[in-house]
């Protein structure tokens, strides 16, 4: 609410309150200065609810509104039900609908960077799924575990056994990302399979630098390799405010795609809007919501109509 409505507000709920001191009091001067007072208390403490701007974001469109970017997918949380489960599946390929053509012909892909303003908004799901969604849709992919501070990407496909991420452990380095920034492993030796068309290259041993490894040019040399295999990308990486992990490797990785996952009661209005100044209008940015979303039934009647139920 602007400042003015709010202060007329104030002066108006001061009025009545001396209006009403003036017909109660009997021309008794305290009584109408009593009532005055009372009014410009309730006033001001109107004004003030009307003025605090609610902080915590309350939903897909209010966060479109305030990260100002196109909301393309509102996606469940995980271990739902079957409904919970088809929209879920539906929300990752309307993910990579708006993520069409990753690859462009003969150009190289744009990878896809996958990111959030705070911890556990639901990042690494939606890497995960987004990465199962462009497999299932015939295109090679490869899931990069690019969050060196907590990696959970491995663990979102189903393969945490292929012993890709963890602390330095003397004498039996892990192979992941890190093995080919740090020791120059060919990427194409690193990568797991997950399903068909799907690997993952693991997070490797977690370093103590994470920002200048993954904002150096070893990364940017890594991620030209994994470009080179002719798959798509798709990086699930740490979240923006925290740490300057991921601002070092947007500023570093090029042309990439950004989506911003925000999720409503974990981060709240300042920070998404802060996380979207952050991530460059190069990178065309989208938006998906994670968390329980209102939507009209007949739109759950449409899924299972789809999937012939
Ligand atoms: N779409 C969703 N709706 C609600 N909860 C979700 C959703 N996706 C993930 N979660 C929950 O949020 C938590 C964090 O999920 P996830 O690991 O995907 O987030 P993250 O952003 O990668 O976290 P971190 O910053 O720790 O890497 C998990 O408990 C997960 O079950
Ligand atoms: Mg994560």
């Amino acid at each position: 609410m602007p400042r003015l409505p709010a202060l007329l507000l104030v002066l108006s709920a001061a009025l009545v309150g001396a209006a009403i001191g003036l017909l109660v009091g009997d021309d008794r001067a305290w009584v109408t200065g009593a009532g005055a007072a009372a009014g410009l208390l309730v006033g001001a403490f109107g004004a003030w609810l009307l003025l605090r701007r609610p902080r915590r974001l309350t939903g897909g469109a209010d966060a479109q509104a305030v990260a100002d970017l196109p909301l393309v997918a509102h996606v469940p949380p995980p271990g739902g039900d079957e409904a919970d489960r088809r929209r879920a599946e539906e929300a990752f390929r309307m993910l990579r609908a708006a993520l069409s053509p990753v690859r462009d012909g003969d150009t190289p892909a744009r990878p896809v960077l996958v990111t959030s303003a705070a911890p556990g908004e639901g990042k690494t799901t939606v890497a995960a799924g987004l990465a199962r969604a462009l497999a299932r849709a015939g295109r090679p992919v490869v899931a990069v575990e690019a969050d060196l501070r907590r990696p959970g990407l491995a663990a979102a496909l189903g393969r945490d056994d292929a012993g890709g991420a963890g602390p330095s452990t003397v004498g039996a380095p892990l192979r992941g990302l890190t093995a080919a920034i740090v020791g120059g492993v060919p990427v194409a030796d690193l990568l797991v399979e997950v399903e068909p068309g799907l690997r993952l290259l693991p997070a490797g041993e977690l370093p103590p630098n994470a920002p200048e490894l993954l904002g150096g040019p070893d990364a940017r040399r890594v991620l030209d390799e994994l470009l080179a295999l002719g798959v798509d990308v798709v990086l699930d990486t740490a979240p923006l405010l925290p740490v300057a992990d991921t601002r070092e490797l947007l500023a570093r990785a090029g042309d990439v795609r950004v989506v911003l996952v925000a999720r409503p009661g974990v981060a709240d209005r300042d920070e998404l809007r802060g996380a979207a100044a952050l991530v460059p209008a190069s990178t065309a940015p989208i938006l998906v919501v994670s968390g329980r979303a209102k939507a009209p039934r007949s739109y759950d009647q449409y899924l299972r109509d789809g999937a012939g139920v």
